[in-house]
Formats: structure tokens, C-alpha cells, sequence
């Protein structure tokens, strides 16, 4: 008896957990002859990057040593991020795991940031070549995640926020949730999240990037899964069959989605902020490439980070923080940070190498 009732709830659990696409359902094992520069450029994938819209194109040229990382404006957003700010921090991200990859596989990257004038484009040229270099860990971009669920509100130990923080050249400062400036970047942040999440423009550009249908998720790749929402379990199963992308713009998803920001700020350590002495393409690559490296060092040591920008993404609110907080050079990042007991596994899925790579 018991046993039939284990075997019907691992049942259970085994239909629930596979009927919501993540991303070890859609990932082919890589072919065993997989060119070392495909690798290096499926691991940049793995980068966080605005809404998954994964907005890159990269071309490879010279036999693999020399890696174009351009923008893809067709994956813009163009409502909550009209600078390309958010865009080129994700381009910054992906070139920080290229760089990182690459090292694993012994060659050591040269990044030039190259200003298109003909097409008003900034892009980033990689250039590869075999070096003995600082080897990092491949297993680290593979488990990278953007944790959503509540942290702890623990103050991040001092240790812990040295390692986090090495060889960021200071630009990142650390507030913690407990003191006045980390309790207004809280209630901003949700502030200026509600403002966004009810305004029309911002709730159809969102839509874009919802897959809530396992097809959906499987024929695009790209964007906010069901899974990837944080929305798992039951729940999940249910809404990734029954809701369209465009019901993500009824107010009773809206108003679930401020409840959980509401608990998401209530809830870390601490808040990480990224600044930079100017806005410029550059800057925010450079910016994207500390969130990364940032990022990638948080499993080790059981903390979460949670980008949530919307307090410098809506005008009204960024100038006011940037005096408040009052922090050597303008804010150009925002996450939470916490401790976690439990760090889930990727679930965000990415698109194929060929989808955004021209080899020239
Ligand atoms: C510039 C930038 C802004 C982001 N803003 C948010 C945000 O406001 N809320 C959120 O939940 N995630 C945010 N993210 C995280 C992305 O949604 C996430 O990286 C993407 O969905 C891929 O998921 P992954 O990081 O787990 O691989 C942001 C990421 C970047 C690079």
C-alpha cells in the first residue's frame, strides 16, 4: 500500500517537474567534435542578460581568434530600456563568460570596444590567443543563476563580500538591507517596479518576452519561461498550460507580480550597486562584465543575487536615487543579495549557437 502511493506521488512529481520546459530538457549534449571556439561561445550564452532576450550577435572570424560581440537591436528593450543601457550590460555579461571560458581552454582575450560610425553601434572585438592565464571554472557559468525566491536578511559577511567584490576596481558598493539607504533602495525599487509593471507601453513590451507554453518556450528559446518566473510545482504546470503571454497583462497576474517584488525586497541582505563615472556603451559593458564576474562567485558561498533595476529605469526615480544614495559615479546596476540554504539549478533556457553566430 505504501509503496503503490510512493510510487504514485514519485509519479507525480515526476510529471510535474516535466511538464514545465527548463533548460536541461532542451539541451543537446554538445557534438563530440564541437569546435573549441563553439564551446567557448555557448558557454558566453549562459550570460543573465535583460528579460533572456539575449540580445547578441557574434561573428568569428580569422579561424577562431578573433570573436565580433555585437548588439542585436531587434531584441531591444525598447520601452524600460530606451539608452540600451540594460542592452550593452548583457553584452558586457556574455563577453565576461567568453573571456572566462576562453581562459579554461588556455588562451587569453584582448577586449577592444569599437564604436560603428556608419551604423551608431558600439561592439565589443575579442581577440583570442594561446597564454598560460588565470583558469577559471566552467561549472560556474553552467550553475549560474538569478535566484528570486526570499533571501535571508543576514548582514553579508565581511570575507564574503571581499571575495564577491575582488578586482571590481571599486566600482561596486554594498548596502545593507538594515540601514536607512538599503531600507529606501526597498521601497523604491518596489515603488518604481508598480509604476512599471501597471503602465501600458511596459506591460506589452514584457508580454514580447513571456513563454508560458512549453511549445512556445521550445520553438523560441528565448525570454521569461513559466520556470524561469520563479512560478514552479502545480502552479507552474497549470499556468504553463492554461495562460496565454498576453494574460501577463490582466491586473490580477500584475498585482501577484508587486506582492512578490514587495516580499523579494522585504527580503535580502543586502543591496549591490554598480556605478560608473559616465553613461556610455563602454561603461555599461564594463558594468555587465562585473555583474557577471559578481554573479558567478555567489553559489560558492550560498548567496543569491536578484538584478532588479526599475529603480534607475524609470526616470523619475533615478535621479532622486543617485542623490540620496549619494555614491562615487552614477548607479548604472541594482541587485539584491542574501543567503540562501537551498540554490536551485539553471532553468533558463538559451538559444543555439547558429541562432546569433556568423562564422566569416
Ligand atoms: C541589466 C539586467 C537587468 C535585469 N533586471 C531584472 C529584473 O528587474 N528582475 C528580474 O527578475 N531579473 C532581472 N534580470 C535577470 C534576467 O531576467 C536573467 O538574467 C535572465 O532571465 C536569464 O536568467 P538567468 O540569469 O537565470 O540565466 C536582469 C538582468 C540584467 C542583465
Amino acid at each position: 500500500m505504501l509503496i503503490k502511493l510512493l510510487s504514485k506521488s514519485l509519479l507525480l512529481v515526476l510529471m510535474l517537474t516535466s511538464c514545465v520546459t527548463i533548460r536541461k530538457n532542451i539541451s543537446k549534449a554538445p557534438e563530440k567534435n564541437e569546435p573549441q571556439i563553439n564551446k567557448i561561445i555557448r558557454y558566453a550564452s549562459l550570460a543573465g542578460n535583460s528579460h533572456n532576450t539575449q540580445p547578441w550577435k557574434v561573428e568569428v572570424e580569422n579561424g577562431g581568434t578573433v570573436i565580433n560581440v555585437m548588439p542585436d537591436l531587434t531584441r531591444k528593450l525598447n520601452v524600460v530600456d530606451p539608452t540600451s543601457r540594460g542592452l550593452y550590460i548583457s553584452l558586457g555579461a556574455f563577453i565576461e563568460n567568453l573571456c572566462q571560458a576562453a581562459s579554461y581552454y588556455g588562451l587569453q582575450s584582448h577586449v577592444s570596444v569599437i564604436r560603428n560610425e556608419s551604423s551608431d553601434n558600439t561592439f565589443a572585438r575579442i581577440t583570442l590567443k594561446p597564454a598560460q592565464t588565470e583558469k577559471y571554472d566552467l561549472t560556474a557559468m553552467e550553475r549560474r543563476v538569478t535566484l528570486r525566491t526570499p533571501y535571508k536578511t543576514d548582514t553579508i559577511k565581511t570575507a564574503h563580500l571581499e571575495k564577491l567584490t575582488a578586482g571590481t576596481d571599486g566600482c561596486v558598493k554594498i548596502i545593507s538591507s538594515a540601514k536607512l539607504p538599503g531600507q529606501y533602495i526597498a521601497a523604491k525599487t518596489l515603488e518604481a517596479y508598480a509604476i512599471q509593471a501597471r503602465r501600458e507601453d511596459a506591460k506589452k513590451e514584457l508580454a514580447e518576452w513571456i513563454r508560458f507554453s512549453n511549445n512556445h518556450v521550445k520553438a523560441k528559446r528565448d525570454g521569461l519561461t513559466t520556470a524561469g518566473m520563479g512560478i514552479t510545482g502545480f502552479g507552474g504546470l497549470m499556468v504553463s498550460m492554461m495562460y496565454k503571454p498576453e494574460d501577463s497583462m490582466k491586473d490580477s497576474f500584475i498585482e501577484k507580480g508587486i506582492s512578490n517584488v514587495k516580499i523579494q525586497t522585504e527580503n535580502c541582505g543586502g543591496w549591490l550597486l554598480i556605478t560608473q563615472q559616465e553613461d556610455s556603451p563602454e561603461s555599461w559593458i564594463k558594468t555587465g562584465r562585473v555583474y557577471q564576474r559578481i554573479n558567478l562567485r555567489c553559489r560558492d558561498l550560498m548567496i543569491g543575487m536578484h538584478p532588479m533595476n526599475q529603480m534607475i529605469e524609470e526616470p523619475a526615480f533615478e535621479e532622486d536615487a543617485n542623490k540620496y544614495l549619494n555614491i562615487n559615479g552614477k548607479i548604472q546596476f541594482v541587485a539584491r543579495i542574501g543567503y540562501v540554504d537551498k540554490y536551485p539549478e539553471p532553468v533558463s533556457v538559451r538559444r543555439e549557437i547558429k541562432d546569433f553566430m556568423q562564422v566569416k
